[in-house]
């Protein structure tokens, strides 16, 4: 089945459904480059209070901001039937996810038990809105391997929010959880290889021969590689409480695992068939090299003991897989889903001839979003620098902020010609 194939007018949420998601995220990586300047020791060490709000703003902010809107968009297609009270779904998930970061970065930043309190209440009930509405859709989709990765992804979501949601309560005051170390790690690698790593696996099964008009993913790997992923997570997390001594076999497999994605994915847009330039192509493949440089960094902390033990390792970890992997990739499917639906909301409500109203390709000019992929890109440069040397942390959050603003400015000018051309949002 193919997503774009399958979407009836019918069955599609209104536009404006999975577009206050798209506009209100590029606000959050915005907020994150704001806080790099105006507190550059976010870089300094993972535990700084502002290290932890700066993953906040990107994890939840930017990337859970545009996984969930495109989720929305696209549950209804794989389930083949319309999400069950889609609108009221969309606004409680969007609105509490606003508010609960927000409230989190704020616990965080000030050290204010009551903002976690906040958070807690707004994260957790949103998510939970939105994970119980995703379980219906997914319950009824057939079976598949894009399928299949995003139940894994969203599994991994509950996970990762339960963990968060315990952590959360341990700042707030309201209990202590056991085993807190290893509940930090597992929040941490659900969060990151489950929710975002599998989502984006489960996806690219399908939008990298689509977009990119390359070969299919060998099936074997598409078969089994989002399933040995969350298995090895379950591994890593029973490794961490019972058998320490494995970890380092597991983390091995996990790099194995994320290897074989990166290559193939590389090896197919290598392969394509319309050699022709594309901006969305660039962000995947910045963010299929982001992730072979995670594995090299990994590996160097493997024979480096010193490297393992600084603070720096664990930073450039986070900025590679975070900034260089996870936003990159997001960003160029912004490029894809935002203006592929003004088209098609367009097209659908005007019943327009060919010809009479933009194509895709029109709704934002290549030159904007080829200067906005150059500055995300001298980001993720400077962010690497600046966890090696601190004095480039002012530079690479004003050049990051720049491209937020610029993604921002790029997404509203498909909109404001969706609009021109008479589009009705909902
Ligand atoms: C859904 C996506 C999420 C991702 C990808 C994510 C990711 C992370 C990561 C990577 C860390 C550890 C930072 C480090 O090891 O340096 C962390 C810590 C933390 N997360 Fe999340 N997180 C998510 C959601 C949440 C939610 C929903 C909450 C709470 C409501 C939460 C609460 C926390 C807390 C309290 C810590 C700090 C642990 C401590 O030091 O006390 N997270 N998160």
């Amino acid at each position: 089945m193919s997503l774009q194939a399958g979407l009836s007018f019918e069955q599609a949420p209104p536009f404006a459904l999975p577009l206050r998601f798209f506009l209100t995220a590029p606000l959050f990586l915005l907020a994150a480059a704001g806080l790099i300047v105006w507190a550059p020791e976010a870089l300094a060490s993972r535990w700084a209070p502002q290290a932890l709000a700066l993953t906040h703003a990107l994890t939840l902010g930017f990337l859970a901001m545009v996984m969930l809107g495109a989720l929305l968009q696209m549950l209804p297609v794989v389930a083949g039937e319309s999400l069950p009270a889609a609108r009221r779904v969309a606004w409680i998930s969007h609105v509490s996810l606003v508010l609960g970061t927000l409230a989190l970065m704020t616990g965080f930043l000030m050290a204010e038990p009551a903002a976690f309190g906040i958070a807690i209440l707004l994260l957790g009930g949103g998510f939970a809105v939105f994970l119980a509405a995703a379980s219906i859709s997914l319950a009824r989709a057939v079976a598949g391997v894009t399928v299949n990765g995003i139940r894994l992804a969203v599994l991994s979501l509950a996970v990762t929010l339960l963990l968060g949601l315990a952590l959360a309560l341990l700042r707030a005051g309201w209990w202590f959880p056991p085993a807190i170390e290893t509940a930090i790690a597992a929040h941490a690698a659900f969060g990151l290889l489950g929710w975002v790593l599998l989502l984006v696996i489960g996806v690219a099964w399908q939008v990298v021969p689509m977009f990119q008009i390359t070969p299919p993913y060998p099936p074997r790997l598409a078969r089994w590689l989002a399933a040995a992923l969350f298995a090895l997570l379950l591994l890593h997390a029973a490794a961490l409480l019972f058998f320490p001594a494995a970890v380092p076999i597991v983390d091995a497999a996990l790099a194995g695992a994320i290897l074989a994605f990166a290559v193939a994915t590389l090896r197919l847009q290598s392969r394509r068939r319309r050699k022709l330039a594309d901006v969305t192509l660039d962000y995947w493949r910045l963010g299929m090299a982001s992730l072979l440089a995670c594995v090299v960094v990994w590996l160097a902390a493997q024979f480096w003991p010193a490297w393992a033990d600084s603070d720096a390792y664990p930073l450039l970890l986070g900025v590679l897989f975070l900034g260089g992997f996870a936003v990159s990739v997001v960003c160029g499917m912004l490029y894809k889903i935002v203006p592929f639906l003004a088209w098609f909301h367009l097209q659908a409500q005007l019943q327009a001839k060919a010809g009479s109203i933009p194509t895709m390709k029109e709704m934002i000019a290549e030159r904007r979003m080829r200067g906005q992929f150059r500055l995300h890109l001298a980001a993720c440069v400077l962010l690497a620098g600046a966890v090696l040397w601190p004095q480039l942390a002012i530079a690479a959050g004003s050049v990051l902020a720049l491209s937020a603003l610029l993604l921002w400015v790029n997404l509203l000018s498909a909109v404001r010609r969706f609009s021109g051309y008479g589009g009705r949002f909902s």
